[in-house]
């Protein structure tokens, strides 16, 4: 089950003075070793994949990947599209399995992020996703990642950020008030007296990027002003990175399983530290409780043609299932053929929301409309509809893991 409701998870975490990381995973040992932290700190958890990762792995084959490890697991977990270049690839996230989306604006000026943001913002509260937007600028300075984000830091206004929150309505606002993405020499001095601003003008919950290099102090002071969400990712590169060198050192025949046999405990124990270090650790049993499950709809329908041959119902279905296919929230659609001839319906669709506010917002869109008005509607007057949400099994039996998962 655990795929819980961003926005609730995030709002807990603000509720209740603590943050939760967003940990990007670029591999599958990243995947098991930060919920394995998880599922040992009893922790709230993000599995972030940042689109600026996408030359590291197959976005479309991971995400399978993320989902059922996700829902194998034993504490709340919600999947979240880091720095998406555009509002397709959050479309693409969200079909993909994404429940939370940011697609990074903040290099534009205020008045095209927010453009930018609000249409990404109605695109994905029709999918039922909350949105993370960024204002103000946080660069790249030194280390793994920098390079992925050039440019000079701009600090976040309190009156920018009340407005921008205002226009776009977006659900979390990433601020920049000093840190930089990646490693960086020295300490990083941030900005507190503008962050208490910006937390007092919006009370939503804050984010910020570049959570590596940070000390203790620094976070208590982040989370004590409205911080809910951490981005980390460099840290966790760099021990995975020390974990196959020690290993090489070890050993220096040792082939690639050889050399990446200690990624995963070394992820998992950098992930753990930083859960119990940011108060997200032992939360899970109460964010379980109060935040809503994600759960996708399943939208079928049965029904007869008149009027026309195999061949141009096959063709239908082929149009029903490109552009029904690419409406936001439409996870996948399935066109059937009843095994039994004598079926009372011969046909049937099945589309998978990934969430009930899909059911309203698909109704309405125009490819739905111009699909089911110019080319199914008129030869399937014998059709039943329904949507069905997806039930759980609270007993079944869950594959323990080297995670240590308990059921
Ligand atoms: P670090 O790599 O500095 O931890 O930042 C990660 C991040 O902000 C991803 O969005």
């Amino acid at each position: 089950m655990p795929i819980v409701d961003m926005k609730d998870m995030l709002q807990h975490a603000y509720d209740h003075g603590y943050a939760v990381g967003a940990f990007d995973l670029v591999s599958l040992d990243f995947l098991e070793g930060i919920l394995a932290a998880a599922e040992r700190a009893r922790a709230p958890v993000i599995l972030s994949l940042a689109e600026s990762h996408f030359d590291y792995f197959d976005f479309d084959v991971i995400m399978p990947a993320v989902e059922a490890a996700a829902k194998r697991a034993s504490v709340p977990v919600a999947i979240h599209l880091d720095h998406g270049a555009s509002c397709d690839s959050a479309v693409h996230g969200i079909r993909l399995g994404c429940n939370g989306v940011m697609v990074d604006a903040s290099h534009e000026d205020f008045g095209e992020n927010v453009r930018i943001t609000r249409s990404l913002v109605d695109m994905a509260h029709a999918c039922g996703v909350p949105v993370e937007g960024e204002l103000g600028y946080v660069p790249g300075v030194e280390g793994e990642d920098a390079e992925r984000h050039p440019g000079e830091l701009a600090c976040t206004t309190p009156a920018e950020a009340r407005a921008y929150v205002e226009r776009t309505g977006v659900d979390f606002l990433a601020v920049s008030i000093g840190t930089v993405h990646g490693r960086m020499k020295g300490k990083p001095r941030l900005d507190y007296q503008r962050l208490k601003q910006i937390n007092e003008a919006l009370s939503v919950p804050l984010v910020i990027h570049g959570g590596t290099g940070l000390s203790d102090d620094q976070f208590r002071r982040l989370i004590g002003n409205g911080v809910a969400k951490i981005n980390y990712y460099t840290a966790v590169a760099e021990v995975a990175g020390s974990a196959i060198r020690s290993r090489l050192r070890a050993d220096r025949g040792s082939g690639y399983t050889g050399l990446l046999q200690d990624v995963r405990e070394a992820v998992s124990s950098e992930v753990e530290h930083r859960m119990r270090q940011w108060g997200s650790a032992g939360r899970a049993a109460e964010v379980l409780s109060r935040c809503r499950s994600w759960l996708p709809v399943e939208h079928v329908i049965v029904y007869n043609v008149e009027g026309m041959d195999e061949m141009q119902v096959e063709m239908m279905m082929a149009e029903g299932r490109r552009v029904l296919g690419a409406i936001p929230g439409v996870r996948e659609v399935i066109s059937g053929r009843a095994v039994q001839e004598k079926a009372r319906y011969r046909y049937s669709w099945l589309v998978r929301f990934c969430h009930p506010a899909v059911i309203d917002s698909y109704r309405v869109h125009p490819a739905h409309v111009a699909f089911a008005d110019r080319l199914f509607r008129p030869v399937a007057g014998k059709r039943i509809t329904i949507d069905f949400s997806v039930v759980e099994t609270t007993f079944s039996v869950r594959h323990r893991h080297h995670s240590g998962a308990a059921n």
